[in-house]
């Protein structure tokens, strides 16, 4: 396994303890056995600010004409206001954690899981971290170090491995499986499909960075895409992303 964990935004200077730097991204990359690979691309955020990549674009398009001069009500806020997820992500708390290791991350958009008798259920990833949940103030995170939380990850690696229990989080009847603002309530039970083990740094850092390139649509027999429309977008984009950095 690779694992890379991210600020969010993808501005590379960004400060780790940067309030525009959560949530912040854990995504991995499965080497199969006998060549292949398959993804996850996970966040710490539960649940995406908008269903769809045109409202995607419009949030992104809002953000971007939403200088102090704009007149009010901003485009922004008119856009706000009728989309309750954008809404709901943009004012809930996001606190910077006191480790990569020290939260959860969420898969976000649904896959089909089809077992053994045939029988299909959707579901959502969630890394849960076995070190438990733990944040810093807003204080405590403006005074760290630009890189502060790489580099307590590689402290914290030379004590031993950091561990993620990945389960996934089963949806019920007429749970939403195509929409990524809708999240499941936390009583849905969740499947254990094993413990995650990061035991160490690669050699070469910016290397392995600029040839990664994750796509959660790099599945394996058994779990296929929902019909959520933000897979398919993701792919593209990823993919578009990936060859401009190279
Ligand atoms: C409209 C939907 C979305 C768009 C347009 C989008 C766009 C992007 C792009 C362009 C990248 C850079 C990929 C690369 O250069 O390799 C990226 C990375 C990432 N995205 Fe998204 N994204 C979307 C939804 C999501 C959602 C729902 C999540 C939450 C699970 C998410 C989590 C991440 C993470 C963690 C990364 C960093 C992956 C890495 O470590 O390389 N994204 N996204």
């Amino acid at each position: 396994m690779t694992v890379r964990f991210s600020d969010s935004t993808g501005l590379p200077d960004v400060p780790d303890g940067a309030a525009g730097a959560s949530p912040h991204g854990m995504a991995v990359r499965f080497h199969l056995p006998g060549g292949g690979s398959t993804d996850i691309v996970s966040n710490a955020f539960n649940g995406f600010a908008v269903a769809t990549g045109e409202d995607f674009l419009a949030l992104l398009q809002a953000v971007a004409r939403n200088g102090k001069d704009a007149p009010k009500p901003t485009e922004l806020d008119r856009f706000l206001a009728a989309h309750t997820g954008a809404m709901r992500v943009v004012t809930a708390p996001k606190p910077t954690p006191a480790s990569f290791a020290t939260e959860p991350y969420f898969g976000v958009n649904a896959f089909m899981f089809t077992n053994a008798e045939g029988k299909a259920s959707y579901g959502r990833y969630q890394l849960r971290p076995d070190a438990g949940s733990r944040f810093l103030t807003a204080d405590e995170a403006a005074g760290k170090s630009t890189d502060f939380l790489i580099d307590e990850l590689g402290d914290r690696l030379a004590k031993g491995p950091v561990k993620f229990r990945l389960v996934v989080q089963m949806a019920a009847a007429g749970d939403p499986v195509d929409d990524a603002t809708a999240v499941w309530p936390d009583d849905r039970p969740v499947v254990e499909l094993g413990v995650l083990s990061v035991t160490g740094k690669v050699a070469d850092n910016d290397a392995a960075q600029r040839a990664l390139g994750f796509d959660p649509l790099r599945l394996v027999d058994g779990i296929e895409a929902s019909d959520d429309p933000l897979l398919e977008l993701r792919r593209s984009v990823y993919s578009v992303s990936r060859r401009r950095r190279k």
